[in-house]
């Protein structure tokens, strides 16, 4: 029996099988966290022997558009959740009609749209950018005329590491951005910007039965628009944290979020918190959970989609998560087995390496992260500095 009636939605109980679309690191560390606790993991991908493949116990291998293997996918699980947002909503509607998909099409829907998406956490009462829908090269002048330089100009669709972004710095840039960013051919949006002394994040979890717990608020450092670390507690006032804890708490409400929902967050110096956009999905900012909360994003996924009790998410211990980029591998590689590097004494940091299984070390490519245990997050940061694997 791997199912049973609840009173509020259905449980999956283990021994039920968890279908991931997307074979990712996301996918990977979900299901190495689901089968922990007895549950069996199907994924679909068109890599073989994806970062998800290797961990459980089937791939199919196709494309994420394919309807035949989205078919098999719906038939293999008991339940069906996603690792990335930009889900074939014609396959979104198979599998809702042929598996069990409890977090829904509509989430998806709002969340793979900037605009749909800034309107409904408008809605939650939750502050966002000032914002405006951009339908030509003269509302572009107007908008940005309006918001004053610099802003930045979006799409609203299909963006994700700073892609499909053009911060204009002067109004003699609006033709070329314009020309540019309309090549995509999805709607665009302008955004005042956020002169934000701290990026924050917060992931929540949201159940069926309408439970609603959120991760302690990480403080995000990225370099070249690609997460490089989060920093948790984050160095900001212990009310702000709450704020932001409690801001992701209303929209996964709001929203009707069941699993995750992870927040972006500008902060600026004056202690305004806007949002700046959503993912429906484990976070790579949330990584540090794995380690340092009771419970990991991702077991809060899996309790949250097969609607059991959602987990403690307390702090255990002050931790900093470092990405590992392609052209860290190397560096890594060589210090790895060194002596007082994985568990730096001196500095009181235990260092927890986590490598996806992706075969090619390409620069940029997201390879693993490292999570940082520590009393102190200062000297997480410094043992950062001291390898000098992300140079300086
Ligand atoms: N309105 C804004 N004001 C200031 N900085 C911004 C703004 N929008 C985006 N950024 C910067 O660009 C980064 C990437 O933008 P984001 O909208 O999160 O897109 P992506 O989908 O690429 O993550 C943000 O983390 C932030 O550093
Ligand atoms: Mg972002």
């Amino acid at each position: 029996m791997s199912t049973s009636a609840a009173q509020d939605g259905k449980v999956i109980l283990p021994g039920g099988t968890i279908g991931v679309l997307g074979g990712g690191q996301l996918g990977r560390m979900l299901a190495l966290a689901g089968r922990n606790m007895g549950y069996r993991f199907v994924t679909l991908d068109p890599t073989p022997d994806a970062p998800t493949g290797q961990v459980a116990d089937e791939q199919i291998e196709a494309g994420y558009d394919d309807v035949d293997a989205a078919r098999r996918l719906a038939a293999l699980s008991d339940v069906i959740t996603y690792e990335f947002e930009n889900v074939d909503a014609h396959v979104t509607n198979i599998l809702m009609e042929e598996s069990y998909v409890p977090q829904g099409s509509q989430l998806l829907y709002t969340t793979q749209h900037r605009l749909r998406e800034k309107r409904a956490i408008e809605a939650a009462g939750v502050p966002v950018a000032p914002y405006a829908e951009i339908r030509s090269e003269a509302e572009l002048r107007e908008a940005a005329e309006l918001f004053g330089i610099p802003c930045v100009l979006k799409t609203a669709m299909g963006g994700y590491d700073g892609k499909g972004q053009w911060v204009l710095r002067s109004l003699d840039e609006v033709p070329e951005a314009y020309a540019t960013l309309s090549k995509a051919k999805t709607e665009l949006v302008l955004e005042q910007f956020i002169h934000f002394d701290k990026e924050l994040s917060v992931i929540a979890a949201r159940s069926p039965r309408g439970e609603v717990k959120a991760f302690p608020a990480a403080e995000n450092i990225h370099v070249h628009n690609i997460l490089h670390e989060s920093i948790v507690p984050a160095r900001i006032e212990v009310a702000i944290q709450k704020e932001a804890e409690e801001l992701a708490m209303k929209i996964a409400a709001s929203l009707g979020v069941i699993g995750l929902i992870a927040v972006e967050l500008f902060l600026t110096k004056d202690g305004q918190l806007y949002v700046n956009e959503l993912a429906p999905r484990p976070h790579n900012s949330g990584h540090y959970t794995m380690e340092a909360c009771r419970t990991s994003q991702f077991e809060q996924h899996v309790r949250a989609i097969c609607n059991l009790p959602l987990g403690s998410t307390k702090l255990l211990s002050p931790v900093v998560m470092v990405n590992l980029l392609g052209e860290h591998i190397a560096p890594l590689t060589e210090k790895l087995a060194e002596p007082g590097f994985l568990e730096d004494e001196q500095l009181g940091v235990s260092a927890k390496v986590h490598l996806y299984g992706k075969k090619e070390a390409k620069e940029k490519r997201k390879m693993g992260h490292i999570n940082l245990l520590t009393d102190d997050v200062e000297k997480a940061l410094t043992w950062i500095e001291q390898t000098g694997i992300w140079g300086k």
